[in-house]
């Protein structure tokens, strides 16, 4: 069996951080969310591994990811010249793939559990296909599935305008060599991509075995910052704390891992949280569910359930920093001027609370 991750597209919900960086690179716990789906591969026997790409972003994915050796995976990497739709991107991976089942992996996935049961009842069983749904009160933003009354897939629709059911399908998909047919025959849905539900639907059309699995454990679609905070709070909430960097005068209340060369200096942090390497947090509280990756100063100021990104500076803020996602090369410091004056050079896309 093999893996093909989508690490293509556009990531416009996150700009503008995607302006300068893949979305499947942004980090949950210091750890880009792309590399929680590699692990959930190999950690489920599959570690022959292609990646889809684009000409924009392509690059830094194959730069941070190598050829996969340290994850136990061997990687092929796949360009995708436009983002003409995920059934797209299965089209031109065919001849790495060949005639063996395989697993898609939306890169911006993030499933708490792993894919090991849901990987062995396909292996185990002669499928067509296998999605996994997960319930929601309003799916409207995903891909929907319609069951029949013996829990047979019988509608898939894209991002449905009325409410037809509680089940999105999650951005995990396993195929057998069927799928080629289906991906060659439909056609652009109007927003002129190759859509994964119209992908399905014909299967399901062709009356071939496509079951569904019932995900009982968290999964997050991490397309949008909020979504982003979740699934850093859903790593953080298990990692174990463990100390590679050095404490001075400081209070470090519950799980706190402090990367190596991180420095924390007459500070308070209440975990569960990470600091990154080589950053140095003086003078500062930081609060549960925050991730600060590395090189990074927070100097005076307080920060809590938020995700900072390399190389970023927080210092002299007289406000408590809450629920937020700052990118990289990020500077914030009190403005000089009259009291109540912000000065912001923010890019396109930013958003602010004040
Ligand atoms: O997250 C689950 C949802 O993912 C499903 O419920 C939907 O049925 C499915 O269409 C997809 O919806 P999104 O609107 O979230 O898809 P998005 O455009 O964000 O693309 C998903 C991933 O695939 C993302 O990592 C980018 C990558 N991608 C996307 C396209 C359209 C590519 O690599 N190439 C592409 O052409």
């Amino acid at each position: 069996m093999k893996g093909l991750i989508l690490s293509g597209g556009k990531g416009t919900r996150l700009r503008p951080l995607t302006y300068t960086g893949a979305k499947q690179l942004v980090p949950v716990a210091n750890k880009p969310v792309l590399f929680y789906a590699l692990e959930d591969l190999v950690e489920a026997g599959v570690t022959e591994i292609g990646i889809v790409i684009s000409p924009e972003t392509g690059e830094q994915v194959r730069h941070e990811t190598g050829d996969g050796s340290r994850f136990g995976a061997r990687i092929t990497y796949i360009l995708q010249a436009q983002p003409l739709g995920i059934a797209h991107a299965i089209k031109i991976a065919h001849d790495f793939i060949g005639a063996d089942p395989f697993i898609l992996f939306l890169g911006d996935n993030f499933i708490r559990g792993g894919i090991v049961p849901q990987v062995d009842a396909f292996r185990a069983q002669a499928m067509d296909a296998q999605i996994i749904l997960y319930e929601m009160s309003d799916p409207s933003s995903m891909g929907v599935a319609v069951l029949d009354a013996d829990g047979r897939v019988q509608r898939v629709v894209e991002k449905p305008k009325q409410f037809i059911s509680p089940y999105a399908v999650i951005g995990i998909y396993m195929f057998g060599p069927s799928v080629f047919e289906a991906v060659n025959q439909i056609q652009p849905s109007a927003r002129g991509e190759l859509e994964i539900t119209d992908t399905i639907q014909y299967l399901v059309n062709k009356g071939l075995n496509v079951r569904a699995h019932k995900l009982a454990d968290a999964w997050v679609d991490t397309g949008r910052m909020g979504d982003m905070l979740e699934a850093n709070r859903l790593v953080l909430d298990v990692m174990p704390g463990k100390i590679e960097g050095s404490v001075e005068d400081s209070l470090l209340e519950g799980r706190v891992i402090l990367e190596a060369g991180a420095r924390v200096i007459h500070s308070k942090i209440r975990g569960p949280a990470i600091i990154g390497k080589n950053t140095l947090v003086e003078n500062a509280f930081v609060g549960p569910y925050t991730a600060i990756h590395h090189d990074c100063v927070v100097r005076n100021c307080e920060i809590e359930h938020s995700i900072v990104l390399e190389n970023s500076q927080l210092e002299n803020i007289g406000t408590r920093v809450a629920d937020s996602l700052i990118g990289r090369n990020v500077c914030i410091q009190r403005a000089e001027g009259p009291a109540k004056t912000v000065h912001l050079m923010l890019g396109d896309f930013s958003q602010v609370g004040i």
